[in-house]
């Protein structure tokens, strides 16, 4: 079975937490597509979707889901997103496809986040997967050299501006022993706009889809 069969399995069974005339939090990559694609099939159920970036919120309308202003809906009861790694804690490295900053907000202002992902994305210890890190494109230099004090080795994503109008820094080599503790300090550093440790709010579930079906994992 390939990875990407895997991440629809994990996709699909998101749909058993969408509960019928909610709105629902959608993020960003390859397996929450098939998410939205499945969504489409059950579109009638749902009042509509918040989206965290502008990939998703394409798709989503090509699909007729409608896409409502997270402003105008208040708390969600769910948000459905992947990631790059996942640990037992449900702890989590995002941004891969550098829309960290709009998932943290849906993340944050949902009530349950789960996360959907193939098996590959479970690792013991975060920091393999190089953390995206999300900076105003002025303190580029200054937020690189605070993340080599720190032991970080920053690369910037060529060719690639957020959503937001930012830069991302792909940070190598930062030891993630203590994710929260992390990701509160270089949330810390001036012009850092986010940091894509997910681990302060983490998520609530971990759908794992595997060779033999889906896993489901809870801290
Ligand atoms: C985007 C993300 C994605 O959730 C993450 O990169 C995983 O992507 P994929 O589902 O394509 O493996 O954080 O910013």
């Amino acid at each position: 079975m390939s990875i990407d069969d895997m991440k629809k399995r994990a996709a699909e069974a998101a749909l058993a937490y969408v509960e019928d005339n909610t709105v629902v939090g959608v993020g960003t990559g390859s397996t929450v597509n098939h998410f939205i694609d499945a969504l489409a099939r059950i579109k009638h159920r749902v009042e509509g979707v918040v989206s965290s970036s502008e990939a998703s919120t394409q798709r989503l309308k090509a699909c007729k889901i409608p896409v409502l202003d997270l402003n105008a809906v208040g708390p969600l009861p769910l948000y459905v997103d992947g990631a790059d790694e996942a640990n037992r804690q449900l702890q989590l490295i995002k941004g891969g496809g550098g829309a960290l900053t709009r998932e943290k907000i849906v993340a944050a202002a949902s009530d349950k986040f789960v996360c959907i992902a193939d098996q590959s994305k479970l690792v013991d210890v975060l920091g393999h997967f190089p953390l995206p890190v999300e900076v105003i494109p002025m303190a580029r230099s200054h937020v690189g050299r605070e993340l080599l004090k720190r032991g970080g080795q920053p690369v910037l994503r060529e060719r690639f501006v957020t959503d937001n109008g930012n830069l991302i820094l792909d940070v190598y080599n930062l030891h993630m022993l203590e994710p929260a503790k992390l990701e509160a300090e270089l949330n810390n550093i001036a012009g850092v706009v986010t940091v894509g440790i997910f681990a302060l709010r983490p998520a609530d579930v971990l759908l794992l889809g595997t060779a033999d079906g889906v896993q489901t994992l809870q801290p």
